[in-house]
């Protein structure tokens, strides 16, 4: 699988559901169907990995009640899309810290991440109760130990074998999506974002769809990426020529 990973933070469903006049939890409802179509669409329009931002390691700071609906949903999420995850497929997985998870939930979860490890046309990466700040810790520590146990000298971490620790063989992100207006990270994949390309949108998480993901796409198809380097066409010439 050689294709895109595209990263996606999911907001503007509370703002969505306000719009409608409904409670909070209709908005996260109503992006499980984003959620779906997106998933649906992605192999299509050239994405092999997709990384979506679920819930955050600050999203604990959210009332009981809202929170408590978001692993619900997660739970109905894995138990009635699995069947159709399975057959398209999607290969699902879960990033960031399983211990607070509640119990139902995570059952469900890792049932899906056990049923579908064969996919192999999507790989959906749930990011659920995640921080990039804690993934980066944890692989500080995981390597901290090494050291201590003498397995490893100091001198050898290096950015690569951080980079290895953190984010093992899955690709690093080519393209970040974000809706609902807002233009920040908050807190996701910063490591594995260094050369990523940032698209952020208006659209409110709910109202997004598998043509938006296709708009967003051509747009990233004419950005150059350089990764620090010169254009290629600059590079051939010589230096007096290219100013
Ligand atoms: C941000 O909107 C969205 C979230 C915190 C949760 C995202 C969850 C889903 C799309 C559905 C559940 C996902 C799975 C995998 C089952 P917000 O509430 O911050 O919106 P606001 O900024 O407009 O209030």
């Amino acid at each position: 699988m050689n294709g895109m990973h595209v990263g996606i933070i999911m907001d503007g469903n509370g703002r969505w559901a306000r719009g409608q006049g409904k409670p909070r939890w209709r908005g996260h409802l109503a992006g499980v169907d984003s959620l779906r179509d997106v998933v649906r669409g992605a192999p299509d329009l050239g994405v092999t990995t997709l990384t979506v931002y679920a819930f955050s390691a600050d999203n604990w700071k959210r009332p009981p009640t809202e929170v408590g609906r978001l692993f619900w949903l997660l739970r109905e999420y894995c138990l009635r899309e699995r069947a159709e995850l399975l057959e398209n497929g999607v290969r699902v997985t879960h990033i960031g810290r399983r211990d607070r998870i509640p119990r139902s939930a995570l059952r469900q979860l890792e049932e899906t991440e056990h049923a579908t490890a064969r996919g192999r046309r999507l790989h959906l990466r749930l990011a659920i109760d995640y921080s990039a700040r804690w993934a980066i810790a944890e692989a500080t520590h995981a390597l901290a130990r090494k050291v201590k146990r003498g397995q490893l000298d100091p001198n050898a971490i290096t950015p690569d074998l951080l980079h290895r620790r953190i984010c093992g063989n899955v690709p690093e992100p080519d393209f970040i999506i974000r809706t609902a207006g807002e233009q920040r990270l908050s807190d996701f994949l910063l490591w594995e974002l260094a050369y990523a390309e940032l698209y952020f949108t208006p659209l409110l998480w709910p109202d997004f769809r598998r043509g938006d993901l296709a708009v967003a796409l051509s747009e990233y198809r004419q950005r150059e990426r350089r990764f620090g380097a010169v254009p290629a066409e600059r590079a051939a010439k010589p230096e007096a020529a290219a100013s």
